[in-house]
């Protein structure tokens, strides 16, 4: 069987720690791009001299060049400017706007059958410019935001009980960041919704964690933001695909109608398989929580109108 072949494009925190778990899971073989002459170059030779110490056979290749991506079966984008001082939001977006469409344009002309993961923040705009670059369908085009949110969801919700996190589950919906939308009735321990577990109070506590998760993070690094469970959410993405194991995976993709939206990415449980999104997973939502759905859907739009075409 033919190793499969995963672009990770961006060699920075993101970019590398995701590198370095696909390689080190024998997943395949990763080729990794940046921007920097000599970043993803010594970042792919000193992941390489691990292999005989971690014990893996993937080949791990450092370039500026595309054309060393040829062919991959999944792209990863997360490259990027950081929020810089004195950089608005909107000045954010127009400038990581023209990185992704950049990026993504010269990947799908090497790999025109891959399969998108959209890392860059902000992550739900960055997928409608990425979507546009490709012009592939929205199987295509997944990003990850989801799987981070449920996991620092999961996290917070296993150390309050004092549980495993593997017996913790949590369902997240909607934009990321501040207007993410977690569902408390559908996030269980042992099966047993959180809701039965704790009070109102401490429910709303961890969900308002979770929404701020990645800022909590900033704060305490000072220069730079969360990686290594942005790196794990990533990998976990690129196993469900390059596996084919149908699992079902909070992902940002374009709604064609799903919870009621239309034309916008939003995350939403997503059946992720070798074809990328094979189904969305559609749930039953309250009027309170279809509400704060829409204002998580609404803001999306906001930030995507602010892109222009
Ligand atoms: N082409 C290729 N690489 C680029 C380009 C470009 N046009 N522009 C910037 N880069 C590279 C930078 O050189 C840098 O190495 O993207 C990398 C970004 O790495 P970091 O600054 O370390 O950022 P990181 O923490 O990895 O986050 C990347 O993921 O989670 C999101 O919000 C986060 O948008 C950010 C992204």
């Amino acid at each position: 069987m033919a190793r499969n072949k995963v672009t990770v494009i961006g060699a920075g925190n993101v970019g590398a720690t995701t590198a370095q778990r696909i390689a080190e899971a024998g997943l395949a073989d990763v080729v990794l791009v940046d921007i920097v002459e000599g970043l993803p170059q010594g970042k792919a030779l000193d992941l390489a001299e691990a292999a005989p110490v971690v014990g893996h056979d993937a080949r791990i290749v450092g370039t500026n060049d595309y054309a060393a991506t040829a062919g991959s079966d999944i792209v990863v984008v997360t490259s990027g400017l950081a929020r810089q001082p004195g950089m608005s939001r909107d000045d954010l977006l127009a400038k990581n706007a023209g990185i992704v469409r950049a990026v993504v344009e010269q990947a799908v002309r090497h790999s025109p059958d891959c399969i998108l993961i959209i890392v860059t923040n902000p992550l739900d705009a960055m997928c409608h410019v990425a979507m546009q670059a490709s012009g592939f369908p929205r199987e295509r085009v997944l990003g990850m935001a989801g799987v981070l949110d449920s996991a620092r969801f999961r996290t917070f919700i296993a150390q309050e009980l004092g549980v495993s996190v593997e017996d913790t589950h949590a369902f997240v919906l909607g934009g990321h960041g501040d207007t993410m939308v977690p569902l408390p009735r559908y996030s269980t321990v042992a099966g047993i919704p959180i809701t039965e577990l704790l009070s109102p109070e401490r429910v709303a506590a961890l969900s308002q964690r979770t929404a701020n998760g990645g800022a909590e993070v900033v704060a305490l690094l000072k220069t730079g933001s969360a990686f290594y469970a942005p790196a794990a959410s990533t990998f976990e993405m690129v196993d469900a695909i390059l596996r084919d194991r149908k699992r079902i995976l909070p992902c940002a993709i374009l709604l064609q109608g799903e919870f009621r939206t239309t034309g916008l990415f939003v995350g939403v449980p997503a059946v992720l398989g070798s074809g990328g999104l094979e189904r969305v997973l559609e749930v039953n939502l309250t009027d309170e929580e279809q509400a704060s759905f829409d204002r998580s859907a609404a803001a999306v739009r906001e930030l995507v109108g602010k892109l222009g075409d």
